[in-house]
């Protein structure tokens, strides 16, 4: 079989919850930043916007904002940084397929340099001025055209998650749906 280090980060990231209280260095958010960076776009448009929330009261913030939306929040509050990934630039309507490959490639590269992180969604997809993801664009200051799609609490794991997969083999089907 076809191995590799990018096939095994793949196959050992797990989304992680809970972290250590321990700040993270420049070095190691900046290496998450450029997997988001290098992330593909619809026409390479680069739509990306990321905010890097270090602050405590900010992210007390968050966290209270984001329990309307999601039970597993406490990772914002004791993440030692949650990164904003927000949309903009050539046009919006793919924002949540940019904003997920980016954090896909956030999560992964945090989880190759030995960090762990997940992934909150934040979007609504009806855009409405009152809801989780109008409030924390004006927390964050964003700018009303952009889009905020998902958050990312990302510091050092202090949890090893184990869950079951579906086989793989039951997901596979040749020229037609059914053919093993
Ligand atoms: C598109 C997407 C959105 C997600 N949104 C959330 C979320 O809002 N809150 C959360 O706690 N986890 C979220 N997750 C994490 C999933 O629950 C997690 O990926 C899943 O349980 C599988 O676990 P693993 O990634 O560790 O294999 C999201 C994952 C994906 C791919």
């Amino acid at each position: 079989m076809i191995d590799n280090e990018v096939l095994k980060a793949i196959r050992e990231r797990k989304m992680v919850f809970k972290f250590k209280d321990e700040p993270l260095k420049e070095d190691q958010i900046n290496a998450v930043l450029q997997a988001g960076y290098w992330s593909e776009s619809f026409g390479n448009c680069e739509p990306w916007q990321f905010i890097v929330v270090d602050e405590k009261e900010t992210k007390e913030k968050l966290y209270e904002l984001t329990k309307r939306v999601t039970i597993y929040t406490a990772g914002i509050k004791n993440a030692p940084v949650t990164i904003a990934i927000a949309i903009t630039g050539c046009g919006t309507s793919h924002y949540i397929e940019e904003g997920a490959v980016a954090a896909h490639n956030m999560a992964l590269s945090a989880h190759s340099i030995g960090l762990g992180a997940y992934w909150l969604d934040v979007y609504d997809i009806e855009n409405r001025k009152n809801s989780v993801e109008a409030d924390a664009k004006r927390l964050l200051g964003l700018p009303e055209e952009m889009r905020l799609t998902y958050f990312l609490p990302l510091g050092i794991p202090d949890q090893r998650r184990e869950q079951t997969i579906a086989r793989l083999d039951d997901m596979i089907h040749y020229n037609k749906f059914g053919n093993a």
